[in-house]
């Protein structure tokens, strides 16, 4: 069993699904009107883009970008890599990057500035997890389901060496599994 995997559940299938119906809700009404760009940055927030945009009422685009910024390692080495780039311009866009976690707030510093340089009209970020507690870089999400403390967490596209993404719910690895160095 996977969830045995977990030491505690934070939050579950169903209240991540209310609070990215709110969150959907709210973009909806702020973005009435706009047409806005919708980037998923992969791989982690495939999941919880999948949930937002179905709860997205007005007409979005969606494209993806890959980024990494922590390799085989958990720790993030304060750079970040562009693996995808983006299939379509930016240019005089509302832009929404979805992420599924700010973290440092690295990723989402470059990816912000990067797609200012580009032209964007605007950029404004919706998260699934904020974790204030590890910034590095000043910026925060725009749009947030859960402020989640400083701990190992996995599920709803948040892995370990690339496991339990597909966890409907989000829960704090044991330290067991991988090997208590956090
Ligand atoms: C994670 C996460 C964010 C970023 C957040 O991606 O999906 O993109 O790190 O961390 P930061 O705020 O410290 O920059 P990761 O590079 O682990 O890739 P993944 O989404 O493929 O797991």
């Amino acid at each position: 069993m996977l969830l045995s995997d977990l030491e505690t559940v934070l939050y579950t299938k169903e209240q991540i699904e209310t609070r990215v119906r709110e969150v959907g809700g709210a973009i909806s009404r702020a973005y009435a009107g706009s047409h806005p760009l919708v980037i998923g940055v992969l791989k982690g927030a495939f999941v919880f883009l999948s949930d937002l945009v179905r709860h997205i009422d007005i007409p979005i685009e969606i494209d993806f970008m890959a980024t990494s910024s922590y390799g085989a390692s958990t720790k993030s080495s304060g750079a970040v890599r562009i693996l995808k780039d983006l299939d379509l311009p930016v240019e005089g866009r509302d832009v929404l990057v979805v992420e599924d976690i700010v973290d440092t707030g690295t990723t989402l510093n470059y990816l912000r500035d990067l797609l200012l340089r580009r032209g964007a009209k605007s950029v404004k970020v919706a998260a699934a997890f904020d974790k204030p507690s590890r910034r590095v870089v000043p910026i925060a999400p725009d749009y947030c389901c859960f402020e989640v403390p400083n701990e190992f967490l996995v599920g709803y596209g948040l892995d370990y060496a690339e496991k339990y993404r597909h966890l409907p719910c989000v829960g704090v690895l044991k330290a067991e599994v991988y090997g208590g160095d956090h």
